[in-house]
């Protein structure tokens, strides 16, 4: 048995995280922490686990988690996992880090997006992106994973395979992308309170959220040039889930088929990434509370572009369900435990 330690336990990931491992065959909780001063029942932050269950979230001890895990995993705020990931990284342990703190290769990016200084920038060229379906190989020997953000991730996985191929023009992709609330983590902000975001939409930092320069960064990689993107992100009045609508000039003489098959032999041998049959698009409701990746697509011949849709759970495929399947990954074992 694998043991976990889960930081930031009380956090929208991190109690999403422990009810996977809770239900993992071949991992234990072992801990969970919080920056608060008292313990925190866990069936405070999760009241769903079965009565038995008695764990509690406790004080953050470096100490402690380094004594009772093999595998820690971050769910805390950008730039406070830095320090956290270098010092659990030095008593030998995996770290698998949901924030973004080392996704982006170039330090240079992380004032520019992040607002902050890398305070490990050595770390950066050790990190592997854990995105699953591109970097297994990787993964397996990586001893810090960075989990790709969850706005990145249905766009990437739909992206790629046509960049690789060279189905698609780099320099025209444009994403659209709504996510739940959830998206936002626990933290009171007033824009995702109820009276805010109830029977509402809007789109929200345009041109200028985080997650581009990790999108770019991914994209660039399977067109083997520099991509930039236009991105725009809004906030959907729903809890969980992401669905990103992507729109692609195609290269001359490019078919339908041709992008079917590419997104179709791209994934066929990933359990968590489905690409749906011609007329269906993706829809939240096939993907909440999964760890699913459901893609679709429309070619509009009038255009010459094609129009792709990627839909996600944020919390699950763009966030825990994702860093489980990373752990898998990296401890051997069947890449869906714990995720069907
Ligand atoms: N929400 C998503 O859909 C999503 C998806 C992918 C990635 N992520 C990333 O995953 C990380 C965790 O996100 P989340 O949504 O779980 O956030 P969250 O709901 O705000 O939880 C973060 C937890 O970290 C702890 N924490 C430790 N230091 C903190 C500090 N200085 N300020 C505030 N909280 C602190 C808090 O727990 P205590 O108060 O108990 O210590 C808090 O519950 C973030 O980096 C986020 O960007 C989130």
């Amino acid at each position: 048995m694998l043991n976990c330690a889960v930081l930031g336990a009380t956090g929208y990931t991190g109690i999403e995280l422990t009810r996977l491992l809770l239900a993992h065959p071949g991992a234990r909780v072992s801990i969970l922490t919080t920056r608060q001063e008292k313990p925190i029942a866990l069936r405070e932050v999760l009241p769903s686990i079965p009565k038995n269950i008695s764990l509690e979230i406790v004080p953050y001890s470096f100490d402690e988690v380094k004594k009772k895990a093999d595998v820690v995993f971050l769910c805390l705020p950008h730039t406070e996992a830095m320090a956290t990931a270098d010092q659990f990284l030095n008593a030998g342990k995996v770290v698998i880090d949901l924030s973004a703190d080392f996704r982006l290769k170039d330090p240079k990016a992380y004032p520019e997006w992040y607002n902050v200084e890398h305070t490990f920038p050595g770390r950066l060229k050790q990190a592997v992106y854990g995105l699953p379906e591109v970097n297994r190989a990787k993964i397996k020997k990586a001893s810090l994973i960075a989990n790709p953000g969850c706005y990145p991730t249905g766009p990437s996985l739909a992206l790629i395979p046509l960049l690789n191929k060279k189905l698609i023009d780099p320099d025209f992709i444009i994403i659209n992308a709504a996510s739940g609330v959830s998206g936002a983590g626990k933290k009171l902000v007033a824009a995702t309170h109820y009276c805010e975001a109830n029977e509402n939409y809007n789109a929200y930092k345009v041109n200028k959220h985080q997650h581009i320069p990790e999108i770019e960064q991914s994209l660039s990689e399977a067109a083997g040039r520099k991509v930039t993107i236009t991105f725009v992100p809004h906030l959907l009045p729903v809890s969980r889930g992401i669905l990103a609508t992507i729109y692609a000039t195609l290269c001359p003489k490019v078919t339908e088929a041709m992008i079917r098959k590419a997104l179709e032999i791209a994934h066929a041998k990933n359990p968590f990434v489905r690409i749906l049959e011609e007329g269906r698009s993706p829809s939240l409701k096939d993907v909440q509370h999964t760890n699913f990746c459901d893609i679709g697509f429309s070619i509009d011949h009038r255009t010459g572009r094609v129009v792709i849709f990627a839909a996600i759970d944020n919390l699950i495929k763009g966030a825990a369900g994702q860093a489980v399947q990373n752990m898998n990954i990296r401890f051997g074992l069947p890449e869906e435990a714990g995720l069907l």
